[in-house]
């Protein structure tokens, strides 16, 4: 049978390979988790400890101090945003709680609407704020891939005040229809908080023509930026006027006035930070943001498709259910099988350097990312078939 992917096409995106030093020995699947570290963070976290060993506290002026908002800008370079409209932050977790800290759940308006696909940390978040007034309403999946966008626009209504939605869905990679959801929930006066973390360097992410209020993410799977730093994009007009109350010195006009008494917010993105900035993993975010930007969203998508639709193609021909969208227009950069014993699979795997991870309700997920040759789909596919068929064999 002809394979309905290219797959004699010439790939330029493998030049970067010699930048990851983990595909020299690993089969390297798992970015939607951790995406490969960049052989130049080992500067980039020499550049740190110099600093700190040879200017020491006079870094903070020299540098560290704005660091937070720099990396701010080169994220924000990767979605369209407005320069100084992108804080940094330690987790998308954070992120929310900032956000939170800017709302009122007081009045008629407190409905917190969103889906059990969401990634489940930002669910937690949400549903504690049921104890400040929070009335919680979470939208079902029926098929453990997809959203239902009806359902999830009906819900979306006058009462509602902030819907916190995954672009792409990390169990499935499903992508949810950012621009309905907005347009929905800006119609009835809701905000909307856009989970980028699955689709920010993997799918293009234009934050201006979403017109969408805030969008967070972490650096550390598809940007390729490590641990320890997520962003938060505010839309410049709510930017000048929301006040978190979750804030701290960095959000004050004057911060080494050191004044006593309540805060005088200033302008963003400082405006949305708070206590002393994370500067070793903003050094070590840097290299990866930097590749991703000259590498190209566009590029990277559409090796994506392509690989995608090869890892179900191989899935399909061993009759494995797939749990992920089959349109690729409606699919991110993972692809999620459940064969056979799939967590037992996942385990040897890992086992045999080929790096991918398991999911209740998805499977095995599989993440290839520009650095990834067709090459390691098929020996990751062609070992699970051999584990497949060794415990089968066993089992007799
Ligand atoms: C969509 C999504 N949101 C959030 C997170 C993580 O949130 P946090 O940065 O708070 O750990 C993940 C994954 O780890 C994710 O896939």
């Amino acid at each position: 049978m002809k394979p309905s992917y290219n797959a004699s096409v010439p790939d330029p995106l493998l030049r970067y390979r010699s930048e990851f030093p983990i595909l020299e020995r690993t089969n390297y699947l798992i970015s939607n988790s951790l995406g490969a570290m960049p052989r130049a963070v080992y500067d980039s976290l020499r550049d740190y400890a110099d600093t700190w060993a040879i200017r020491g506290v006079r870094a903070w002026e020299e540098g560290w101090w704005m660091l937070g908002a720099e990396v701010g800008d080169e994220i924000g370079m990767l979605m369209n945003a407005p320069k100084a409209s992108i804080s940094t932050h330690q987790n998308v977790t954070t992120c929310q709680a900032v956000i939170a800290s800017c709302l009122d759940f007081s009045g008629k308006r407190n409905k917190v609407v969103y889906t059990d696909m969401n990634f489940p940390s930002v669910m937690y978040f949400w549903e504690a704020q049921r104890g400040v007034g929070a009335r919680v309403h979470m939208v079902k999946t029926d098929d453990g891939i997809t959203v239902p966008l009806e359902r999830l626009l009906n819900a979306i209504d006058e009462q509602t005040l902030v819907v916190p939605i995954s672009h792409v869905i990390f169990r499935s990679a499903y992508i949810n229809d950012a621009n309905a959801i907005i347009e929905r929930a800006h119609k009835v006066g809701a905000y909307v908080v856009l989970d980028t973390f699955q689709s920010l360097g993997m799918i293009a992410v234009d934050v201006r023509a979403l017109n969408g209020d805030f969008a967070c993410g972490g650096v550390l799977k598809w940007l390729c930026g490590g641990p320890g730093v997520a962003y938060l994009y505010v839309r410049p007009d709510l930017g000048q006027k929301l006040e978190p109350r979750f804030t701290g010195w960095a959000a004050h006009q004057q911060p080494f006035n050191f004044e006593v008494g309540p805060i005088r917010y200033t302008d963003p993105p400082f405006r949305f930070m708070n206590g002393t900035p994370h500067i070793p993993s903003l050094h070590a975010a840097r290299p990866g943001i930097r590749i991703i930007r000259e590498v190209g969203v566009e590029p990277i998508r559409e090796k994506s498709k392509r690989q995608t639709a090869k890892l179900i193609e191989l899935a399909d021909q061993r009759g494995w259910r797939v749990n992920t969208p089959r349109d690729p227009e409606k699919r991110g950069g993972t692809v999620s099988i459940d064969m056979p014993h799939s967590e037992a699979v996942c385990r040897e795997l890992l086992r045999r350097d080929i790096l991918v991870d398991w999911r209740p309700q998805a499977g095995v997920r599989l993440s290839p990312h520009f650095y990834t040759t067709d090459q390691e789909l098929e020996d990751a596919i062609a070992s699970a078939e051999e584990i497949v068929k060794e415990r089968a064999a066993t089992a007799r």
